[in-house]
């Protein structure tokens, strides 16, 4: 297990970018490495942040971005916007994550954004409302706009006078769509292709070792349906929510991967070896040997949690993929040759990787409240899970699960799994989604309760109102509170929270505002208040002086130690 304080020490003395830790962890994220090499605050600046009580903000319903004092925000970019003369970016943004071009300039780089899902009634004029059978009215032409609509957006931001901006026309700015062909990063073709059409449902997604982005598909069933087999290993189609499988036969079997996009040209690869589940989000680590170790969890009621080995430096295709068995503490080895009872049931490693949800259970892996995103704690090495909720089992609030790898080896096969924080009133939020970490390591939390059961009278969700944005401060009078310091517009959930590089600005996604809308000309959010009228998801920046006291918040405990 990792001992808190050397782990410490050793970031210390390895400096900032150094050593076993990626540049990433160092650089920029969702997980910050805490730098040693503060400036010092000086005592009375210490002494504040010693007696610092940090406003929690009220539940509220809102129909409205609001922040807590010493919060601000400003827009960078909404559906819609041009990001070029031929690109416009798309729907519900997810993930975000900025890498800088020159990583000593953290005012200026390339921001990738993931477009999860459409709400067809603003995105193709599609009306599904108004029809009994509304498969039967779609049209090609709205089929096209809603594959635009998904995928991710590759955009040029820059910072001047403490505004960040799209660089438009930037060459690298590019759109990844439902209709851009995506090679498989695999040996074998899967149901006949090497080459793939698109990528749907990214919801959360990852950076590597090398600097490329990862964007995870997640409820990919809704889009092109799903294949299912019955007890005597029959096949039949299950059709999806969108019905996009009548107008392009595209296999189900060519989503729900993790999906790697290079930043320079947006060259595309989906990664086999890591499974076909509803990924949330994909977190790699490097190990000292330059092997990578990633983490992705499957968000569906009672799925699990998976590790990929890589038994080469860099690769995420040769290795070994793991399901978790938390009730053991063990990684079980999802690998065909060596497992008999997967050789009974499936003919290859292929067919074990496609339909991986029936083989992890098989082999008696844990079912798991929906795991969404997965972030290594920098300052203990622990990685934690949100696992958002369970209605089925009758958790309504969820949990953030804490697994303590054997020795803190990222490698080891064995674990510690228990319950770091839970959902509830008591703590003050429901169903964690996406999780970050700043300079200090303070733990900053978003929630998603679903558009349909919020502020429902009577309805376990009712104390909570919108979704938020928590934090979990580390040290000081505010140490393990949750605190609420941001809440969404109506219907809205906020996501893929990351930090700019110098830690000052954390980039935060308002997805799906007034979702639950069913006539256009009165939506149930008008968020960002645009002329139209209509709700728009949007990437914000959030910057102010309580990120700049997070971030200075270590300086309690060095001060101390
Ligand atoms: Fe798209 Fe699991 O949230
Ligand atoms: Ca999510
Ligand atoms: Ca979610």
């Amino acid at each position: 297990m990792y001992d808190r304080r050397k782990f410490i020490s050793f970031l210390g003395k390895a400096g900032l970018g150094a050593a076993t830790l990626p540049p990433f962890l160092t650089s920029c994220g969702s997980t910050t490495t805490p730098s040693e090499t503060f400036q010092n605050v000086g005592d009375e600046a210490l002494r504040k942040l010693k007696d610092l009580v940090l406003e929690n903000m009220v539940a509220s319903d809102k129909d409205d971005l609001l922040l807590v004092s010493g919060l601000d925000y400003h827009t960078v970019i909404r559906w819609g916007e041009q990001i070029s003369d031929n690109d416009t970016f798309g729907f519900n943004n997810d993930f975000t994550c900025f890498i800088p071009l020159d990583e000593n300039d953290p005012t200026d780089g390339l921001l990738w954004v993931n477009h999860e899902y459409v709400n067809p009634l603003f995105v193709s004029g599609f009306d599904q409302s108004k029809y009994e059978n509304p498969r039967e009215h779609r049209t090609v032409e709205q089929v096209d706009k809603e594959m635009y609509a998904v995928g991710g957006s590759i955009v040029r931001v820059r910072q001047e006078n403490g505004k960040w901006a799209v660089v438009k026309n930037d060459p690298h700015n590019r759109r990844i769509t439902g209709q851009t062909p995506i090679t498989l990063n695999w040996d074998s073709p899967i149901e006949g292709k090497t080459t793939v059409m698109g990528t749907n449902s990214n919801c959360s997604g990852g950076i590597t070792p090398w600097n490329t982005f990862l964007t995870c598909e997640e409820n990919y069933d809704g889009f092109f349906g799903e294949t299912v087999y019955d007890e005597n290993n029959n096949a039949s189609k299950k059709p999806s929510w969108y019905g996009w499988e009548a107008f392009y036969n595209y296999p189900p079997e060519h989503y729900g991967w993790v999906v790697e996009i290079d930043p320079k040209d947006g060259t595309a690869q989906k990664h086999v070896a890591l499974g076909r589940f509803a990924h949330e989000c994909c977190t790699v680590y490097e190990l000292e040997d330059k092997r990578v170790v990633a983490y992705t969890g499957d968000d569906r009621n009672d799925e699990h949690l998976y590790k990929f080995i890589s038994s080469k430096p860099g690769s995420l295709k040769e290795g070994t993929l793991y399901v978790a068995d938390t009730d053991n503490g063990k990684w079980l080895s999802l690998d065909w040759e060596s497992q008999p009872v997967l050789k009974e049931k499936f003919k290859d490693q292929t067919e074990v990787l496609i339909r991986v949800r029936e083989a992890a259970k098989l082999l008696g892996a844990t079912e798991l409240n929906r795991p969404e995103d997965i972030e290594i704690d920098p300052i203990t090495g622990n990685v934690l899970v949100s696992l958002t909720n369970n209605k089925g089992k009758g958790d309504f609030h969820g949990s953030i699960l804490k697994v303590e790898e054997t020795n803190g080896a990222f490698d080891a096969l064995t674990f510690k799994a228990s319950t770091y924080l839970a959902g509830g009133e008591e703590n003050g939020f429901s169903c964690p989604d996406n999780l970050a970490f700043d300079l200090s390591g303070n733990l900053w939390i978003t929630s998603d309760m679903s558009g349909s059961s919020m502020n429902k009278e009577d309805g376990p969700y009712m104390p909570f109102k919108n979704n938020s944005l928590f934090v979990v401060p580390r040290y000081g009078k505010d140490e393990g509170k949750v605190i609420r310091v941001a809440s969404a517009p109506r219907d809205a959930e906020l996501t893929g929270p990351w930090f700019s590089p110098d830690g000052k600005t954390l980039f935060l996604s308002v997805q799906h505002p007034g979702e639950q809308t069913v006539d256009k000309a009165n939506p149930t959010s008008k968020w960002p208040f645009d002329a139209d009228g209509i709700p728009k998801p949007a990437v914000v920046a959030i910057t102010g002086d309580l990120i700049e006291k997070m971030n200075q918040l270590r300086q309690i405990e060095a001060m101390e130690s």
